[in-house]
């Protein structure tokens, strides 16, 4: 396995406040960065802003500001989340930055020279709301008469001079390197529907824009502006350094990008993107993930039905870890999800409250009560014992490896909470307040065992729930920050642990929080 591991998000349109959907992708890609760095890689992610094109400008005409200004205080929402949702994002880009209009406008000048792009005109239905044109066939008319694209954005009838890439000489190029690279897109369902767009036919692609201004200037062309995906993907490089691709940054971790996205833009990452680096010579990424969608309570989520979800909102009623654990165990990464408070309330209370939580709590009061506050010396493990030191000490970390390899994140933290199960079954079973009475050496042992367990449970949830994963530490007076290989260094009897406290409230119901 290649020791390098780079994972970005799609960069957020700044014509929008942030909201669960968006926390989702950086959540999820905040969790693998995370476990790749416990585990042993060198990391780099990235996240940032989308700050060009006709929605953007139309937004910021709207506001009563000019762009540039409009997106200064957009996009630093977005930038807030960072500390707020606990990212540990390496770098934040925005594509109105000076190194990303150097790095498009170098591609850019690279494409035109390989050929692969020309000028010509173009007419069609164009979306705003999507900033893309459709075709004819794949339009619908509304009851009111108004065309609109498979989005339901509405469509207009747009000609201008336009430059365009030569999608269509890609086909076959596309088509194999897809068949050579099995895994490229994921989940499967989703590679399927993309291998079908592909086989389908590919038609050139305008990629320049010279009905409004705000984007990256073509080169010397400067009443054509960038189309914005172009300047959008183009994101992924310009933060590694490109064009210098001589750059550290570059050369170690650009040929191992995984790119996260949603659904809704799969197709600009799996088949435009990887034609425009086959155009200019430059590696592919290794892997394209594409997640499913919320909706809210069975409705999709929109500012007219005031349903959207503020990421400041699911913090106030869950904390950040929490919420971070309830998005990513609730449903499978690849598909959709209905979200609601209950269902978060339930499963917050069950899985961190009753299970995570009650396990620490019942075992370190006890200690704390019974055993002058110190770690317990164990004596003789049974295999009982060495079964569950085991599962948390090496067995849980393996299957939660393969897991996140496959993005299968609610099957990874099953696999945690496995150890969580086990051991409650185990505390009663074992019942050290009886032992107390009858055999105070296999009382020790016990505890230990489910000490051992808590410690490996902290170790394991770091990159789900980092601060949580402290405070577990510290309750058995550990340091924060212990890498995967330490799951294999154990307690040291006699340690003297603080008072415990509880680590996972119980939330409400959602009634009472609402009444
Ligand atoms: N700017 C482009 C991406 C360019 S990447 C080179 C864009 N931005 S976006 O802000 O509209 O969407 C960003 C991401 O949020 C997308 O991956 C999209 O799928 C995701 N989501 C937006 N709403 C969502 C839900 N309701 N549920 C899950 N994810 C959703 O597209």
């Amino acid at each position: 396995m290649n020791n390098n591991f780079y994972i970005t998000t799609p960069i957020y349109y700044v014509n929008d406040k942030p909201h669960l959907g968006h926390v989702y992708t950086t959540v999820a890609c905040d969790v693998l960065a995370r476990f790749h760095r416990l585990d042993g890689r060198d990391v780099y992610f990235l996240t940032g802003t989308d700050e060009h094109g006709l929605k953007v400008k139309q937004a910021a005409e709207k506001a009563e500001m000019d762009p540039q200004s409009f997106t200064d205080k957009v996009s630093q929402n977005f930038r807030d989340l960072c500390p707020l949702m606990n990212y540990s994002n390496n770098d934040f880009i925005r594509t109105t930055e000076g190194r990303h209009i150097k790095a498009c406008q170098h591609l850019w000048n690279l494409l035109v020279e390989k050929g692969a792009i020309y000028l010509d005109t173009y007419s069609g239905w164009y979306a705003v709301r999507d900033e893309a044109y459709y075709g004819e066939d794949e339009l619908t008319t509304r009851a009111d008469g108004v065309k609109v694209a498979p989005s339901g954005a509405e469509v207009t009838w747009m000609t201008e001079e336009s430059y365009f890439f030569k999608l269509s000489d890609f086909q076959d190029r596309l088509l194999k390197f897809y068949e050579d690279n099995p895994r490229f897109v994921m989940p499967e369902s989703r590679f399927n529907e993309v291998k079908s767009f592909v086989k389908s036919g590919l038609k050139d692609l305008s990629v320049s824009r010279t009905t409004f201004d705000w984007g990256v200037p073509v080169p010397g062309h400067p009443q054509h502006v960038m189309y914005v995906w172009i300047d959008a993907l183009t994101n992924y490089i310009t933060a590694l350094g490109y064009p210098d691709e001589q750059n550290d940054l570059f050369k170690n971790f650009w040929p191992q990008a995984i790119h996260v996205v949603g659904k809704d833009i799969l197709r600009f990452h799996a088949v435009y993107w990887p034609a425009f680096l086959m155009a200019a010579d430059l590696p592919l990424p290794q892997q394209i993930f594409a997640h499913g969608w919320w909706t809210i309570e069975g409705q999709k989520m929109s500012k007219s039905l005031g349903n959207v979800i503020a990421p400041s909102d699911l913090i106030a009623r869950y904390g950040v870890d929490a919420a971070r654990y309830f998005m990513l165990r609730e449903v499978p990464f690849g598909s959709d999800g209905d979200f609601s408070h209950l269902q978060a309330v339930n499963r917050i209370n069950n899985d961190l409250a009753n299970g995570l939580g009650n396990l620490c709590q019942r075992t370190l009061s006890f200690i704390y009560k019974n055993c002058e506050a110190k770690i317990p010396q164990p004596q003789v493990f049974t295999k009982e014992d060495e079964g569950l030191l085991n599962l948390a000490r090496t067995a849980t970390l393996e299957k939660v490896r393969e897991e996140l390899g496959q993005f299968r994140f609610h099957r990874a933290f099953e696999q945690i909470w496995s150890v969580v199960d086990l051991a409650n079954g185990y505390i009663d079973s074992q019942a050290p307040w009886a032992l107390k009475k009858t055999d105070l050496g296999r009382m020790n042992t016990v505890l230990y065992v489910l000490c051992e367990s808590i410690r490996c449970l902290a170790i394991l949830i770091q990159p789900i729930m980092p601060e949580k994963a402290k405070s577990m530490l510290a309750q058995l007076s550990l340091p924060e920050n212990f890498s995967f290989d330490q799951l294999a260094t154990p307690l040291q009897p006699g340690v003297v642990i603080p008072q415990p406290q509880g680590i996972f409230p119980r939330i409400e119901t959602p009634e009472h929080h609402v009444g």
